[in-house]
């Protein structure tokens, strides 16, 4: 149904031994939607972007993706549906640009081979970078592995994309490079869950921002609310350590 939202957590909590790191956070995605989801560290962005997909499982609450609920039944597919971009790349050290991007579909989508490497490619221009097909990741740059791996979700023709800090572990004038591709795919109607600092790129793709610390949300809103008239003194004062620390 078209108002069925993409993505719909709620009321997710996960502890660790007696840290209480997600103490019931709830978010919808519609379709098409950006947020951006900021916070301190160790406020639990990470913990819940894993969650979503159950990387790390929740010990209450539910996530459904499209209207349906994500069980230990249906996992492995709706895993399949979510790309995941991670802080480090996760690329695969041992095969060519072109195999990390068209793995995946052959072997979790029983994509005929032929067809993978035509989507592959597809992907890799994309992201800019047609070019690299046969280079293997030890020769890119870190920009360039960060653009291969957004290229590898993309082949799996995700619902919805997850980013966890996807240019932190980049030089500056590496992160301009990752920020096109996703602000791109924001414009280009992609459903997205961005944990980031980027806050040009906050400003630009996102609808709403959500900003969590001590496992809770604090609040959310959209980033012209939120970044010049934030309701909470606590986001307030992030905002604050954020624009001096970059
Ligand atoms: N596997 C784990 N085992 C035990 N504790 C964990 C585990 N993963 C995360 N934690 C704890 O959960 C809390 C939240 O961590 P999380 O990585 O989600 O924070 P974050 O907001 O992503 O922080 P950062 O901005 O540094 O990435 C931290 O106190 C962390 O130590
Ligand atoms: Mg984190």
């Amino acid at each position: 149904m078209a108002d069925t939202p993409v993505l719909r957590a709620d009321a997710i909590h996960k502890r660790y031994a007696d840290n209480e790191v997600l103490k019931g956070i709830s978010l919808t995605l519609a379709r098409g939607e950006t947020k951006v989801l900021i916070g301190p560290s160790g406020s639990g962005k990470s913990t819940f972007l894993r969650c979503l997909n159950h990387l790390t499982k929740p010990d209450r609450g539910t996530i459904e993706l499209d209207g349906v609920e994500i069980s230990d039944a249906n996992i492995d597919r709706m895993r399949a549906r979510i790309g995941f971009v991670f802080q480090d790349f996760n690329l695969f050290s041992h095969l060519s640009v072109l195999d990390n991007v068209s793995i995946c579909p052959i072997r979790v989508k029983r994509q005929a081979r032929d067809e993978a490497i035509r989507r592959a490619r597809e992907e890799l221009e994309r992201v800019g970078l047609g070019d690299k097909a046969d280079a293997y990741p030890a020769e890119l740059s870190g920009g360039q592995q960060q653009r291969v791996s957004i290229a590898r979700a993309l082949a799996m023709d995700p619902t919805l994309m997850l980013f966890d800090e996807p240019t932190s572990a980049l030089d500056p004038e590496l992160t301009g490079e990752v920020v096109k591709v996703m602000q791109r795919l924001a414009d280009d109607g992609m459903t997205m869950l961005v944990v980031s600092h980027e806050m040009g790129f906050a400003r630009q793709a996102a609808d709403e921002i959500v900003f969590m610390e001590g496992g809770h949300i604090v609040e959310q809103g959209p980033p012209e609310t939120l970044f010049s008239q934030p309701a909470q003194d606590r986001t307030r004062a992030f905002l604050n350590v954020i624009a001096e620390h970059g």
